[in-house]
């Protein structure tokens, strides 16, 4: 079976990165796959949260989950702390993960900043527990954007050295290709990797400090169409071809969101708007993102009333996560040697 399995972190709230490079896809993979969404409060604390903070976000993001079209009946939508299995299989998980396979994570190296001593090491174990997350339902697909795309291979590189530490155990189970299915990554669209709008070389995320740099999917109309406004662009007209956005990250950029927004190909975009100069572009790009956006705040913005039906959907999803990861969990442990009653 396709079973996709993916994941937001509850320490912000979501922004048009997170939509378009994970969400869509989230969203539309409803209509082919099983799915899993998870609201990853185990891997938020890898950096200190307020308690208060948290407890906002989690039912923050699971609002935004479903303002932006994850249909809890189809979908299970769960927070990761809830299951106990996410954490119990990556203490598995860490036994069979090497050291010299962590030190290569690229994201331990900029969250950790200067003083690599004093990261948690929740923070460098990191992209284990994510590789739990998946392996915990055998899930074969995993939606993110660009910037999880080294975190995925060390989860298949994990999957992959468990099945062969483990092969006999796992054959006498009567596995034949392995316990662990290795997750394919599902990074796709014309906006994998969308950036800072006031500069186009960095990743738009919810750490930089200045709000101008981002959308939030809770931003109303007036502050999406300030923020376009200012977004930086260069001086140039919009090329005609996708290969003239090169060296252009900017231009490559808000192309990329207009498009992703569409539903359309960069190509597509720059048949209509090659030749356009960016006081042309920018306001069809407004309209077009307050167009997409706006229902989702304001869905959000209901949902958020309701913190009882959040809780519901939350707990629901739990015990329907559980239902799937409890006999996998206890396989796992199985395969492993440990003795249950
Ligand atoms: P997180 O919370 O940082 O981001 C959530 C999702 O949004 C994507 N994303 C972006 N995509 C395009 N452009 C951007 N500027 C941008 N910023 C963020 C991320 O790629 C991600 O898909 N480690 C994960 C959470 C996680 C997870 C998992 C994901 C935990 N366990 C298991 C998949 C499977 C993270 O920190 O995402």
């Amino acid at each position: 079976t396709l079973r996709v399995f993916s994941g937001m972190q509850p320490t912000h709230n979501l922004h048009l990165g997170n939509y378009l490079g994970a969400m869509v896809n989230w969203i539309k993979m409803q209509d082919t796959h099983e799915c899993i969404y998870c609201v990853v409060d185990l891997h938020a604390i890898t950096l200190w949260q307020e308690p208060k903070d948290l407890r906002r976000h989690i039912r923050d993001v699971t609002a935004s989950y479903l303002a932006c079209g994850l249909d809890p009946k189809r979908s299970i939508i769960f927070n990761q702390s809830q299951v106990a299995h996410h954490a119990e299989l990556a203490w598995i998980l860490n036994c069979v993960a090497r050291l010299g396979w962590l030190n290569r994570m690229t994201q331990f190296k900029e969250k950790a900043g200067k003083d690599k001593e004093a990261a948690s090491i929740g923070l460098y174990d990191y992209p284990v527990l994510m590789a739990a997350d998946i392996l915990l339902y055998r899930a074969t697909h995993v939606p993110v954007g660009d910037d999880q795309k080294q975190h995925l291979e060390l989860a298949r590189d994990i999957a992959q050295k468990f099945n062969v530490d483990y092969a006999g155990e796992i054959e006498a189970a009567g596995y034949k290709d392995g316990f662990f299915p290795l997750p394919e990554p599902f990074i796709t669209g014309p906006a994998t990797r969308v950036m800072s709008l006031r500069d186009g070389t960095k990743k738009m995320s919810k750490s930089d400090p200045s709000d101008l740099a981002r959308i939030n999917l809770v931003d109303d109309a007036d502050t999406i169409a300030k923020k376009f406004r200012k977004a930086k662009t260069d001086p140039d007209a919009l090329p005609s071809e996708v290969e003239g956005l090169k060296g252009r990250p900017e231009a490559d950029n808000l192309v990329g969101i207009y498009a992703a927004l569409a539903g359309k190909t960069a190509a597509d975009v720059l048949k209509e708007f090659g030749g356009s100069q960016f006081s042309a572009f920018k306001p069809a790009l407004i309209d077009l993102a307050v167009a997409k956006l706006s229902p989702i705040a304001a869905e959000k913005r209901r949902l958020e009333e309701d913190p009882t039906y959040i809780d519901g959907v939350l707990a629901d999803g739990a015990a329907r996560a559980r239902a799937i990861a409890s006999p996998i969990f206890r396989q796992v442990k199985e395969i492993v040697g440990f003795v249950s009653a």
